[in-house]
């Protein structure tokens, strides 16, 4: 019998509008990947989650909470013509080495990539507008390729007044295919899971978590991406990132942030072995992966918040199969608003229920409401998962 782990980690939602604009479609994704043994041999199985502007996604034109857990093969058809750019969502190109020799520089990959898309949407958010969906695409693992390099790029980020602009995004991933000597195996990427947007007060030292869990039970090290990783974004003012993937943001106007700042963030996130970091310089890492995401800087922000006694974020919770993951969480609204819903999402659509949501003053904080959530895994769900849980009040 398998174990598993699912970690919670608690992210609000927002509610500052997005304006659309034909290009500046595109507000962050993260990449994974496993090796899969396919019926046309070793293939790298890529899982990409990323944000768009609600609408200018692949989750089409009348996208909505509606839209949740559908797949896009249509949607994502009907944008693609309507802007007569197969591209439009962006271009998948890898680098190579076999036996060690470089063989390729940016190699196009668009026709075998997109033959294998399956996509679907994760989250919606009408009010923030933005949409966030789950692509899985293949690619054949190249023989005795030494290492690869699999990047995602196109035009452009939504307009990021602190990084010039409607930037073009680049995230890469790149990693040794060969099979490990500890596992007996390929190795998988780490696996991350965070919202596209987020609103973060001015003037304040902000924290933002990336949850992170890794397959194969490697050591995992987060860092800012620095130099091609970053693709064309800089790196804003004053940003640190531990080892364990707490992002902080001094959003001092000294430092240029402003009211209404929009910025992107890019962090790195590698898997070492458990024996991990070696004496001296940067670790030698099976694989690293990006994640990137939209930040806007307010100087007043009224979003619920979650409080005690909701498990902090980043919380790790063992489920055994056959039994039943049960959480209760707290969300009081900044008055007058009111708490709307919860949600509850994963990468995967792991199918969480929200059995209950009642109101439940704690101590003189009238307003509180209180969700309860659960989760029957089955044996198809043994691994890691990553479970977020959201909560919405009358503003959005
Ligand atoms: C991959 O699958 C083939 C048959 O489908 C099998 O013969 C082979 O041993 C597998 N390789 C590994 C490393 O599991
Ligand atoms: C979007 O919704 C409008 C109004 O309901 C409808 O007329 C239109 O056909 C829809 N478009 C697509 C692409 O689904
Ligand atoms: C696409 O993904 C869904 C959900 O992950 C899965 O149920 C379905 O089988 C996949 N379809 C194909 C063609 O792989
Ligand atoms: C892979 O490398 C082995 C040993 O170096 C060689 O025998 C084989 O032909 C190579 N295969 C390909 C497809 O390059
Ligand atoms: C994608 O690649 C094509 C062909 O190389 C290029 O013309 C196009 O500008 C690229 N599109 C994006 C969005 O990067
Ligand atoms: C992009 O943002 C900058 C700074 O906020 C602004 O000056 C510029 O007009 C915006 N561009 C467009 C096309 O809206
Ligand atoms: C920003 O970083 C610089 C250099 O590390 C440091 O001297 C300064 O105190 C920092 N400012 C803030 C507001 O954190
Ligand atoms: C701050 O920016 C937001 C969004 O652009 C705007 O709605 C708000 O009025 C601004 N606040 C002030 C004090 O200018
Ligand atoms: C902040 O926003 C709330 C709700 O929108 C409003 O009631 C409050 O007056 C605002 N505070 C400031 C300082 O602008
Ligand atoms: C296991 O759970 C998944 C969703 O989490 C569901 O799609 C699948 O049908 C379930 N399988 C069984 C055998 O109950």
């Amino acid at each position: 019998m398998g174990h598993m782990k699912a970690m919670v980690m608690v992210i609000c939602c927002l509610t500052q509008a997005i304006i659309t604009h034909q290009t500046g479609q595109f507000i962050g994704a993260s990449m994974s990947f496993t090796i899969i043994n396919g019926t046309n041999g070793f293939e790298v199985q890529l899982d990409v989650i990323s944000g768009w502007v609600l609408g200018l996604g692949p989750c089409g034109i009348n996208c909505s909470r509606a839209s949740i857990n559908s797949n896009t093969k249509g949607t994502r058809e009907e944008v693609l013509h309507k802007q007569g750019d197969s591209h439009f969502f962006g271009n998948w190109t890898v680098e190579f080495t076999i036996n060690n020799i470089y063989y390729a520089h940016f190699l196009d990959i668009n026709r075998v990539v997109y033959s294998s898309l399956n996509e679907s949407v994760l989250d919606v958010s009408d009010k923030a507008c933005w949409e966030q969906v789950r692509t899985v695409v293949r690619y054949p693992m190249i023989p005795n390729a030494t290492y690869m390099d699999i990047a995602f790029e196109g035009l452009s980020w939504r307009n990021l007044s602190m990084q010039g602009g409607y930037a073009q995004w680049h995230i890469q991933m790149k990693f040794t295919p060969q099979i490990r000597s500890d596992t007996g195996k390929p190795n998988n990427s780490p696996q991350t899971f965070n919202k596209p947007f987020y609103r973060l007060h001015l003037d304040k030292d902000n924290y933002i978590r990336v949850a992170t869990t890794d397959p194969d039970g490697d050591h995992i090290l987060c860092a800012i991406s620095e130099y091609i990783e970053a693709g064309v974004l800089s790196i804003l003012p004053n940003i640190t990132v531990t080892k364990d993937c707490i992002i902080t943001i001094p959003s001092h106007r000294s430092l240029g942030y402003h009211n209404g700042s929009m910025g992107a963030v890019a962090i790195t996130v590698r898997d070492l072995n458990v024996y991990g970091e070696t004496a001296g310089g940067r670790p030698e890492a099976f694989s690293t992966i990006g994640v990137q995401f939209l930040v806007q800087f307010l100087d007043n922000i009224s979003e619920p918040i979650f409080i005690f006694p909701t498990p902090e974020g980043n919380h790790k919770f063992n489920i055994y199969l056959g039994t039943t993951w049960k959480i209760d969480v707290y969300a009081e609204p900044i008055s007058p608003a009111l708490i709307n819903h919860f949600s509850c999402l994963g990468r995967q659509h792991e199918d969480v229920k929200i059995i209950y949501v009642k109101s439940t003053p704690v101590l003189n904080h009238v307003n509180v409401k209180m969700a309860t959530m659960t989760w029957t895994p089955n044996h198809t769900d043994v691994g890691n998962h990553i479970l977020c849980v959201g909560v919405e009040d009358s503003y959005g």
